[in-house]
């Protein structure tokens, strides 16, 4: 029986939301560090910062579509276990995805910083302005990137295992972003 798909718009917002957050990490990190120009900083901030909110958008754009079209059932050919942790790492992989955009918003908009796309839109901030809370939304969003890319990295490493070694079609379901 040929392999089932995810339709094509679960597939582009996949890899759209994927190559938004392979572009935000580096920034941030690079934004963060000492031995930068203020220019750069400050570019890099409003970068990651925008980039960050249309993630969320997009996260909460795919659970919904998600709702509405569940995920196609995986070949018989994947064991029960990995059936398990694949479908425990793509909902831990939403909630690292939601964790890091809701405290990175948080961290700007109590600690009083402007959020350019939102501010532009006229919409205003949602958190509090609190120094404490932005301080620990701050810390939260600091250890929760090795969540992140720890997820991404099992991810990733799944995917090469099927799509490089199994080659079992599973890889195909996700892939091409385009086309039927
Ligand atoms: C998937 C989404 C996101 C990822 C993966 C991400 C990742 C990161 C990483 C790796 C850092 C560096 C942390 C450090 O070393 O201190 C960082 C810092 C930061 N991020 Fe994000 N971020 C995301 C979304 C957002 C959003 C939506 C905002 C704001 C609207 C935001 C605002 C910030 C700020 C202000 C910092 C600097 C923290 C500080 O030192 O004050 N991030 N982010």
């Amino acid at each position: 029986m040929p392999v089932r798909r995810y339709t094509r718009t679960a597939r582009w917002l996949h890899w759209l939301v994927a190559l938004a957050v392979i572009a935000t990490v580096p920034a941030g990190l690079v934004m963060v560090g000492e031995d930068i120009s203020r220019g750069l900083q400050d570019s890099l901030f409003i970068f990651h910062k925008n980039l960050g909110v249309i993630i969320l958008i997009l996260v909460v754009v795919r659970l919904a579509w998600r709702a509405l079209h569940p995920a196609p059932p995986l070949p018989d050919s994947v064991p029960r276990l990995q059936r398990r942790i694949a479908l425990a790492t793509h909902w831990l992989l939403y909630a690292a995805l939601l964790f890091m955009t809701l405290t990175g918003y948080i961290r700007v908009t109590a600690g009083g910083f402007p959020l350019e796309m939102l501010d532009a839109l006229g919409i205003p901030p949602l958190a509090p302005r609190s120094d404490p809370l932005a301080e620990a939304a701050k810390t939260a969003h600091f250890y929760g990137r090795f969540a992140l890319i720890g997820l991404v990295a099992l991810h990733v490493a799944a995917a090469a295992y099927h799509g490089l070694i199994r080659r079992d079609g599973v890889f195909g379901r996700i892939w091409p972003p385009l086309g039927r």
